[in-house]
C-alpha cells in the first residue's frame, strides 16, 4: 500500500511539475482518493495504470490536488489590519509599491488587496503580481467574474462600489484589475519579480512539510524590500523553522511580520 502510494507520488512528479515530496502526505492521499473514487479505481497502482492510459486525467487530478478554494476578503480583519495600519503607512510616502498575492488562486486575494489599496488612496502607484500553479484558476483569475459564493465574507459596500452585476455573477472593475498581474510560478522558485513591499502567503504552507516551508521563507526573504511584510494565513504556524528568525512579528492576531535586516 505503501510502496504503491509512493510509486504513484514518483510518477506524478516525473510527468508533471508538481513537487509531490514538499507535501504532506495525508492531504495528498485525501485528494488523490477524491479522484480514485470518482473513477471507481481501489487500489494506488490501478490509478497510476489510469494516468499512464490516460494521460490527460493528469491535469484533472493537478487541479484537485491544488485546492484552490478562497474567498473575497478571506478573514476581513487582516485586510482591515493591511489598510488601516501597512498601507495607511505607506501613503505617506511616493514611492512605487511592490505587493505579492503568493499562492493566489483564483484571484479573490489579490483583488481584495487592491481593493484595500484603492480605499486607502494607494492603488495607482502599486502592482499586485498574483501568481500560481494552476492554470485553470489562473485563468478564472484573469477574467474576473465571480459567483455569490465567494463574497459571503465581503461587506455590501465593497460588493456595490468595486464590482459590476453580470446576471447571476459580479465582475471586478477594471480600475482594480489593471493594478493585478497574474503569472504563473512556483513558489519554490524566484519569482520574475521582487522589490515587494507587501507579500501575502495564505493557506498554502499549511499543505507543505517543513523543509518546503523553510525553502519558501527563504525564498520570501529574499523578495522583500528591507522593511518589507509578510502575511500568512491564520491556520498556519512557523514553529521549528529556523527562517522564522529572518522575520520579526508585528501582529500576532493577523500573522503579520516584517523583515528583519
Ligand atoms: C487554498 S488556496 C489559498 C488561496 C488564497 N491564498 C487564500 O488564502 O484564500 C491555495 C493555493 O495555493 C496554490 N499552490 C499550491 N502549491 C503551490 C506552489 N508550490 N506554488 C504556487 N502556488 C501553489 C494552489 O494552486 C491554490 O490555488
Amino acid at each position: 500500500m505503501e510502496n504503491k502510494f509512493h510509486s504513484l507520488l514518483d510518477y506524478i512528479q516525473r510527468k508533471s511539475s508538481f513537487h509531490c515530496q514538499y507535501y504532506k502526505e495525508k492531504p495528498l492521499s485525501r485528494r488523490i482518493r477524491v479522484r480514485m473514487r470518482a473513477l471507481h479505481l481501489d487500489e494506488y497502482d490501478q490509478y497510476m495504470r489510469y494516468l499512464i492510459d490516460n494521460p490527460e486525467e493528469m491535469e484533472v487530478l493537478l487541479e484537485t490536488l491544488t485546492i484552490n478554494l478562497s474567498y473575497f476578503f478571506r478573514n476581513l480583519e487582516t485586510f482591515d489590519y493591511i489598510r488601516d495600519t501597512l498601507f495607511k503607512a505607506m501613503s505617506g510616502t511616493h514611492k512605487r509599491l511592490v505587493v505579492w498575492s503568493a499562492g493566489c488562486a483564483h484571484g479573490e486575494e489579490p483583488y481584495s488587496l487592491a481593493i484595500s489599496a484603492a480605499q486607502s488612496g494607494v492603488l495607482d502607484r502599486m502592482i499586485i503580481y498574483a501568481t500560481d500553479i494552476d492554470h485553470k484558476a489562473l485563468g478564472v483569475a484573469q477574467e474576473g467574474l465571480y459567483d455569490t459564493f465567494a463574497f459571503q465574507y465581503t461587506p455590501r459596500h465593497i460588493l456595490d462600489t468595486y464590482f459590476k452585476k453580470q446576471d447571476s455573477k459580479y465582475r471586478i472593475m477594471s480600475v482594480i484589475k489593471e493594478r493585478v498581474r497574474f503569472c504563473y510560478a512556483d513558489l519554490f522558485d524566484k519569482p520574475p519579480f521582487g522589490g515587494c513591499d507587501l507579500i501575502m502567503c495564505r493557506n498554502v504552507l499549511i499543505y507543505l512539510d517543513r523543509p518546503a516551508q523553510s525553502a519558501i521563507l527563504k525564498n520570501f526573504y529574499e523578495q522583500l524590500q528591507p522593511d518589507g511584510y509578510l502575511v500568512i494565513g491564520k491556520v498556519e504556524l512557523l514553529i521549528g523553522i529556523p527562517e522564522v528568525k529572518l522575520f520579526e512579528i508585528v501582529n500576532r492576531a493577523e500573522h503579520v511580520y516584517k523583515k528583519r535586516f
